[in-house]
């Protein structure tokens, strides 16, 4: 019979990688939570509720009565709300907890890099000159765009934007990571892109686009992460599965 219960809080390939790893300790009784942004899912090696809690109140009654034992915060680096109610009801239930979180990425030799805090500044400092914009930061704030009509944008996200943005030059497309490098070398030149909007979400699935915007001298508009998480980070799922041994370790009671 599984002896701790882990409530890991996903969306994220991290995410469905621990699950995966922490499968592999038999005293592990693992559920996974997705947010049901995405209209289909990918598949995961656990079983899997889906849908808010309802903040921090739902999230801690959700641990308590759910009796588990560790709760991780393996979200998207730019999911802010859920990782701060996260941290919240860690504190309050007393659960032991951890964040799994990539680094960032950082600039390059031959990148050419505009920082910008939020995707609508992003969008004002592309400037009044019509640009042709890959515009890859998903569908949540696509919508900034339509700030700059002047632009063609390239939008990609997984599901279709909606409500359709009121843009006289755009192209869709849906799609899902990891990209290649290839693919992504081909998507900028095919549509003769001269500027990336991108968050710096880390990892490996979608730095192919920032390495193919730095070979073509395409000028990237990175947006930085808002907040770090606040309680203890690890970066890989490698850490998290040995920070996640030292907090439980294996075969131990439940509630000892
Ligand atoms: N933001 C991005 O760029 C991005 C990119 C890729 C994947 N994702 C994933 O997509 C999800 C939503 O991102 P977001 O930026 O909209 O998050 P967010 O703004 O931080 O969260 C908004 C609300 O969505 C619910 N929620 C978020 N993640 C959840 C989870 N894993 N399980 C259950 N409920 C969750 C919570 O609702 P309640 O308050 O009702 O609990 C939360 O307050 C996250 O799980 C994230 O890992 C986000």
């Amino acid at each position: 019979m599984a002896e701790f219960r882990v409530l890991i809080l996903g969306g994220t390939s991290e995410a469905r990688q621990l699950a995966a790893a922490l499968r592999k300790r038999s005293d592990a009784d693992i559920l996974l939570s997705l947010a049901g942004r995405t209209e289909k899912p990918s598949e995961q090696p656990v079983s899997v509720r889906i849908g808010g809690f309802g903040g921090v109140e739902g999230l801690s009654r959700f641990l308590r009565e759910g009796e588990f034992d560790l709760l991780v915060d393996a979200t998207h680096p730019f999911a802010a709300r859920i990782s701060a109610n996260a941290a919240e009801a860690a504190e309050m239930t007393g659960i032991r907890s951890i964040a799994l979180r990539r680094p960032l990425w950082s600039e390059e030799h031959g990148d050419r890099w505009t920082h910008a805090a939020t995707i609508p500044e992003a969008i004002e400092a592309l400037g009044a000159a019509p640009r042709r914009v890959f515009l890859a930061t998903g569908r949540q704030e696509a919508h900034a765009a339509e700030a700059a009509p002047q632009n063609f944008y390239l939008v990609r996200s997984v599901d279709p934007v909606t409500p359709p943005l009121k843009l006289d030059h755009a192209v869709f497309i849906l799609d899902r990571g990891p990209f290649a490098l290839d693919a992504e070398l081909s998507l900028l030149r095919d549509h003769r892109i001269d500027a990336v909007i991108a968050k710096n979400s880390g990892g490996d699935a979608t730095y192919a686009k920032i390495e193919a915007a730095r070979m073509l001298g395409i000028e990237v508009f990175m947006i930085g992460r808002a907040v770090a998480p606040a309680m203890k980070t690890v970066e890989t799922v490698e850490d998290a599965l040995a920070a996640i041994d030292h907090l439980v370790p294996p075969a131990m009671k439940r509630g000892v």
